[in-house]
C-alpha cells in the first residue's frame, strides 16, 4: 500500500515542458508527479506563450527566473546549475515530442513523455538508442495504466485464472469531437485533426495507444500477428486523418481481436473498455467503474472484485492508496505511473539493474510500441484496409 512515505532517498528535481494554464494534459501531470515524495517542481517552460507561462509558472510556485521561455534555454540553463532539473516531463502537442526529447536525453535528462511519443519507428528507434547510450528513463504516459484493476487483471492472466486467451476486445470512444465546430472552437483538438502535428492518426494515436499499451500490460505474451484496419473521418474536414477507427487482430497464439476507438461515438462520455476472454472464463474492466473488474468464471456465478479489497492479489495491493472503502480513479492511476517512473530512474541512476527490471512502468517499450501499433493500423487502412502482417 502506499501512504506518502518517501520511497526514495531525495525527491527528483523536476521540470515541465508544456502542461500550461490553457492545456488538457498538464494537470493530470501534475496531480500524479506531487503526491509521494519523488517530485519536486523546480523549472518548467510551460507555454508556447513565454508571459503566460511565466505567470501560471510562478502561480504555481515555481521561482520566476526558473520559468523558462521556451524548452531550449530550459534545457541550457538548468544543465548549467547544480541543483538543475534531473527529468522533464513533455506535456506538448505530439509534433513537438521528438526534437524535445531528443534535446532532453542529449543534455542528459531522463524524460517522461507524453504518447504518441512520435510520428515514426525510426524516430521511436532513435530515441530508445539515444536513451540507452545515456543511461537515462523514458516514461510515456498511458494515464489508467496505474489502475490497481489492471494490474489484477495481469495477475489473474498471468495464473491462468480464464485460461487459454481466445478473444480480445478493446474499446477507447467518446463523443466530444463529433463536429466541425470542436476543430475550430477548441484549441487542444484544432492541432489533434493536423497531421502535421497530430501525426499519422488522430484517433488511433490519441486514444486507441492507451487501450493497445493497457492490454499487452495485461497480456504480455500475446503478440499481434496480422491487423486490419478500417478508418474514416465522419467530419470530413479532418480527412486524411481519421475520427473512426475499426481494427480487428490475428495474435500469435490463434486468438483473435478488435478495437473500436472513435471521438464520434455520440452521448458516450468515458467509453474505455478492456475484456479478455479465456477457454474458462472472462475478465472485463470499464475506465467509467474502475474500481471493479468483472471476472466470469464459465459455469459458476460472476464475481465482481473491489479494488482495495485483502483477495486481490499482491500486485494490485501494491499500488493501493486509499483503501477499500473509497473510491480511487484517474489520478491515483497516475501517481502510480508517476511513482513506478521515479523508481525507475532512481534504480537507473543507482547503476541497480536488478531492481529496474522488476518495475513495472510504461517505458521506451511502450513509447516504441504504441507508434508501431500506428504505424500498423495506418498502413492497413491507407492501402484499402487490408491484413497486413504486423511488423
Ligand atoms: N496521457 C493522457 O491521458 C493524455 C491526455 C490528453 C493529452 N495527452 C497528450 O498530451 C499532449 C498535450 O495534449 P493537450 O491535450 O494537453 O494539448 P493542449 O493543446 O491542451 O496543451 C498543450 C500545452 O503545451 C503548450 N505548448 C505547446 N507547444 C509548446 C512548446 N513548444 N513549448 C512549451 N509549451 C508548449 C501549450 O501552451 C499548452 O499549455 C499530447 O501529446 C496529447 O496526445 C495525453
Amino acid at each position: 500500500m502506499i501512504n506518502g512515505e518517501r520511497k526514495i532517498k531525495k525527491p527528483l528535481r523536476w521540470g515541465m515542458i508544456g502542461g500550461g494554464r490553457t492545456g488538457q494534459v498538464g494537470y493530470k501531470h501534475r496531480t500524479g508527479a506531487l503526491r509521494d515524495n519523488t517530485y519536486n517542481l523546480v523549472a518548467g517552460a510551460f507555454d508556447i506563450d513565454p508571459e503566460r507561462g511565466k505567470d501560471f509558472g510562478v502561480n504555481l510556485g515555481v521561482d520566476s527566473d526558473r520559468c523558462y521561455d521556451d524548452y531550449q534555454t530550459l534545457i541550457n540553463e538548468e544543465t548549467k546549475r547544480e541543483d538543475g532539473v534531473e527529468v522533464v516531463s513533455i506535456a506538448t502537442p505530439n509534433g513537438t515530442h521528438y526534437s524535445i526529447t531528443m534535446a532532453a536525453l542529449q543534455a542528459g535528462l531522463h524524460v517522461i513523455c507524453e504518447k504518441p511519443l512520435v510520428f515514426t519507428s525510426e524516430e521511436a528507434n532513435e530515441i530508445k538508442e539515444l536513451a540507452e547510450k545515456k543511461n537515462l528513463i523514458v516514461g510515456v504516459t498511458y494515464g489508467y495504466s496505474g489502475n490497481t484493476m489492471i494490474l489484477q487483471m495481469r495477475a489473474m492472466v498471468e495464473q491462468n485464472k480464464i485460461g487459454k486467451i481466445n478473444l480480445v476486445e478493446l474499446q477507447y470512444t467518446h463523443g466530444y469531437g463529433g463536429s466541425e465546430k470542436a476543430d475550430k472552437d477548441n484549441a487542444a483538438q484544432k492541432w489533434r485533426v493536423d497531421p502535421k502535428i497530430a501525426g499519422p492518426s488522430f484517433v488511433i494515436g490519441d486514444l486507441s495507444t492507451h487501450t493497445y499499451y493497457m492490454s499487452q500490460l495485461i497480456m504480455p505474451n500475446m503478440k499481434i500477428k496480422k491487423l486490419l484496419c478500417d478508418r474514416q473521418s465522419f467530419v470530413g474536414s479532418r480527412y486524411p486523418l481519421e475520427d473512426n477507427a475499426y481494427i480487428l487482430m490475428h495474435y500469435e497464439n490463434g486468438a483473435v481481436g478488435r478495437m473500436w476507438t472513435s471521438v464520434v461515438d455520440a452521448g458516450q462520455m468515458d467509453g474505455q473498455r478492456i475484456r479478455i476472454v479465456g477457454a474458462n472464463g472472462s475478465l472485463e474492466w470499464w475506465d467509467s467503474v474502475p474500481n471493479e473488474l468483472l471476472y466470469q468464471p464459465q459455469g459458476a456465478p460472476t464475481q465482481t472484485l473491489v479494488r482495495g479489497t485483502e483477495y486481490l492479489d499482491d500486485l494490485a495491493k501494491e499500488y493501493e492508496r486509499l483503501g477499500t472503502l473509497h473510491q480511487e480513479g484517474l489520478s491515483e492511476a497516475w501517481g502510480n505511473i508517476y511513482l513506478s517512473i521515479a523508481l525507475a530512474i532512481d534504480a537507473k541512476n543507482r547503476g541497480d539493474e536488478s531492481t529496474l527490471e522488476q518495475i513495472i512502468y510504461p517505458g521506451i517499450e511502450a513509447g516504441v510500441d504504441g507508434v508501431r501499433w500506428i504505424e500498423n493500423c495506418v498502413n492497413s487502412a491507407d492501402n484499402g484496409s487490408q491484413w497486413i502482417e504486423y511488423k
